[in-house]
């Protein structure tokens, strides 16, 4: 049997700051809040919280720049509501992740701006200044948040520094050992703190292939793509080995990498001797990303096609591996607005994309207002919303000549600010998630779709969601759940989502009927109990398996 492992048995709660609870009115999120709902989170059943950034920061990418490591931002509390946090969590039994972004800065971090102040700092050389060839950038490299990915040095001529994200975020470089020194030095500084590890942002670009001059470009804008040339680039293997021994692998700490791996890795990165515990893959959550990666170019897929991806990566993971599983996260829409039509979206079917996700192989992740159905926010202009990647797939496709309100559309259908919408804790004003002025728009659905109502009732989304967490982490059936081994079925059934976890003899099976009709399955109903199901009642006479329209059903052969 698969090597026993609590990072395996955890269930992670996905929190973003800023948008879970305001405990002081002034609109924002804190950690305050964030501790004042851990009773809620343990009800849930989640046993681990992934705090997504909350360091202080410009907020140029929502606090994916960092300013500093060791800080609390003061718009989220300070640094004693985090160690707070921390122990009371702790007293529950709940681990607390923390977000760690290494791959660049934000530019107001001091490393940062010593370099800049000084050209001879030492500080220079924890990012890439390179200088330019006749005042244009070293290369034309296309970051991706849009533009050049490298930007002028202010008061400095023919000089540029990297960015691979938006110009607020230098790339530090990770040649530096004294760079890398500082961040590992930060990083067990906050395991000491007594954090249950980390979730590990855009890890895969740290190591830079840095070539200059025009490149082949594959837009018209002249720019080429910057992933191809710092994701997973040649000798990052080593960075990370050491990365590992110098943090890591001392301490007994869940690491989640921000890492979509190949095949081929999958035992590198995430094996049994890996350089992180577990890793996210994207392909099922960026199935309506276009190729091109401009959202505002339709696309198309199928929901055999999703299935074939989960199918996919569940096996290529499973034979080298531990994965983290996920519909949702900060970076996605909501997931009953990605993966089903608008007339399909219910409670059946949130119930439904609720038993695919919890019955998988891999340490889930709910992220918040999941597990009460929240929805993606329509907003009504493009200054209303607040992510930076938004207001650039806006840019970019009115540039492109599309019409405006089709832009709107495309690109706000999938912009990250659907999730990043507060929390609905109740149906009073501001859905109960602050006293004051929210400093993002509230969801207006917010009166039916909240805690308080999902709580009264043993038929809503939270109580099966529940259930599910509950089979999944103490019931009878957790070692199976967990441990089991992961087999496809019905693989080539049209809109049928299914598989089993089996362990020994005992087997447990999630088959899910993702389309809105009736259909029936060869399955010899009687030898199966059912321990789940999003309807309420199920037939279970005669040797087929009926399944309605988006019906989901768990069966356990013991
Ligand atoms: C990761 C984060 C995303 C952020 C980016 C840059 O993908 O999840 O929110 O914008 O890294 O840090
Ligand atoms: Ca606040």
């Amino acid at each position: 049997m698969e090597e026993k492992k609590w990072w395996k048995e955890a269930v992670i709660y996905e929190v973003y700051p800023k948008s879970f609870k305001d405990s002081n009115g002034d609109g924002i999120g804190d950690i305050k809040g964030i501790t004042s709902q851990l009773p809620y989170i343990k009800g849930l059943g989640a046993n681990t919280i992934w705090l997504c950034p909350c360091y202080k920061s410009p907020w140029s990418d929502n606090g994916y720049d960092i300013a500093d490591y060791y800080q609390v931002a003061p718009e989220v509390g300070v640094n004693e509501d985090l160690y707070e946090l921390i122990e009371k969590a702790g007293e529950l039994g709940i681990k607390v992740l923390m977000d760690l972004v290494m791959n660049h800065t934000s530019d107001e971090h001091e490393w940062f701006q010593k370099a800049l102040s000084d050209p001879d700092s030492q500080y220079r050389d924890y990012y890439f200044f390179r200088e330019g060839v006749n005042g244009q950038p070293p290369n034309n490299w296309r970051s991706y948040f849009g533009g050049s990915a490298w930007e002028p040095v202010p008061g400095e001529e023919n000089m540029f520094y990297l960015h691979a994200f938006t110009k607020k975020m230098p790339d530090l470089n990770w040649d530096n050992p004294a760079m890398r020194k500082e961040l590992y030095k930060m990083i067990n500084w906050w395991i000491d703190k007594g954090i249950g590890g980390f979730r590990i942002d855009a890890i895969l670009n740290i190591k830079k292939n840095m070539v200059y001059g025009t490149l082949e470009a594959d837009g018209d804008d002249g720019l080429v793509g910057i992933q191809k040339y710092i994701i997973n680039q040649p000798g990052i293997g080593e960075l990370l080995s050491e990365l590992k021994a110098q943090t890591f692998s001392r301490y007994d700490i869940m690491t989640v990498a921000e890492a979509a791996v190949p095949d081929e890795q999958v035992a590198e990165f995430i094996g049994p001797d890996g350089y992180f515990n577990m890793s996210f893959d994207f392909r099922a959550a960026d199935i309506d990303v276009p190729e091109s990666g401009e959202w505002y170019e339709p696309t198309d897929w199928t929901v055999n096609q999703l299935r074939d991806i989960f199918l996919t990566v569940q096996k290529e993971v499973q034979n080298a591996g531990w994965g983290a599983t996920y519909l949702e996260n900060h970076d996605q829409n909501r997931s009953v607005n990605k993966y089903l039509p608008e007339s399909d979206i219910n409670d059946i079917t949130k119930k439904m994309l609720g038993t695919i996700l919890l019955g998988f192989r891999g340490t889930p992740v709910i992220y918040q207002g999941e597990e009460i159905g929240m929805e993606n926010i329509r907003l009504d202009s493009i200054d209303q919303y607040a992510d930076v990647q938004t207001h650039h797939q806006y840019q970019e496709g009115i540039k492109a000549g599309l019409d405006a309100q089709y832009v709107f559309n495309t690109v706000t259908k999938r912009s990250r600010d659907n999730s990043r919408t507060p929390m609905q804790w109740n149906n009073s004003k501001n859905a109960g998630f602050t006293d004051g002025t929210s400093w993002f728009p509230v969801n207006p659905d917010y009166a039916k779709i909240n805690v308080e109502t999902e709580l009264q009732s043993d038929n809503s989304i939270y109580a099966y969601y529940k259930a599910l967490i509950h089979l999944r982490t103490v019931s009878q059936y957790k070692d199976t759940l967990i441990y089991g081994k992961f087999v496809p079925m019905f693989d080539t059934v049209d809109n049928v989502i299914a598989y089993k976890r089996q362990l020994g003899t005992q087997e447990i099976q999630f088959i899910v009927n993702f389309q809105n009709k009736r259909i029936d399955l060869d399955i010899d109903i009687e030898q199966f109990k059912v321990l789940m199901s999003n309807y309420e009642a199920l037939d279970l006479t005669g040797a087929k398996l009926v399944m309605e329209p988006y019906q989901a059903v768990v069966l356990s052969n013991y």
